[in-house]
């Protein structure tokens, strides 16, 4: 049987990031998640890696599929969205996976927003962070995962 947590990154979008392409544009940009998808999808296929790639408006969703990744991957890339600058709970979950690699992800750079965008609870558990580069960021977290995965 294949085992998933040497070939399956999963990435998880957090709340409002459904809505891209119609929302702030000019913040965002005007790909849409599903283009962002297709995006992480070729880049995982050139790495012949699986990908799991979700999002949902809902902390607790988030959570569990944290807690449901635990050993079943080679890597997390998160956005969490706002919930970066407020969830202790996505933090703690995150923790778990102290054996591979955590990728934050932002399509825009909050250091340079209002000042409640400067806090990430993610960011102490991130072996890599990319912020301001659009879609781009995914796609430079999944070779990071990649370049720092342990072949077995
Ligand atoms: C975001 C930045 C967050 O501050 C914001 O709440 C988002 C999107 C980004 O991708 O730039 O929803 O994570």
């Amino acid at each position: 049987m294949k085992n998933t947590a040497h070939t399956t990154i999963i990435v998880l979008n957090g709340p409002n990031l459904n809505m891209l392409g119609v929302r702030e544009p000019e913040i965002y940009g005007h790909q849409t998640l599903s283009d962002i998808e297709n995006l992480c999808k070729d880049k995982a296929s050139q790495l012949d890696l699986s990908l799991d790639f979700r999002q949902s408006n809902h902390e607790g969703e988030l959570v569990t599929w944290i807690q449901q990744a635990y050993g079943q991957v080679l890597g997390i890339v998160i956005n969490a969205a706002a919930y970066t600058h407020t969830s202790v709970a996505i933090h703690d979950a995150l923790k778990l996976h102290q054996a591979v690699p955590v990728v934050e992800v932002h399509l825009s750079d909050p250091k340079t927003r209002e000042p409640f965008r400067h806090h990430s609870y993610i960011a102490p558990l991130a072996a890599a962070i990319y912020a301001g580069l659009g879609a781009q960021g995914y796609v430079k977290a999944l070779e990071f995962i990649d370049k720092n995965r342990k072949r077995p």
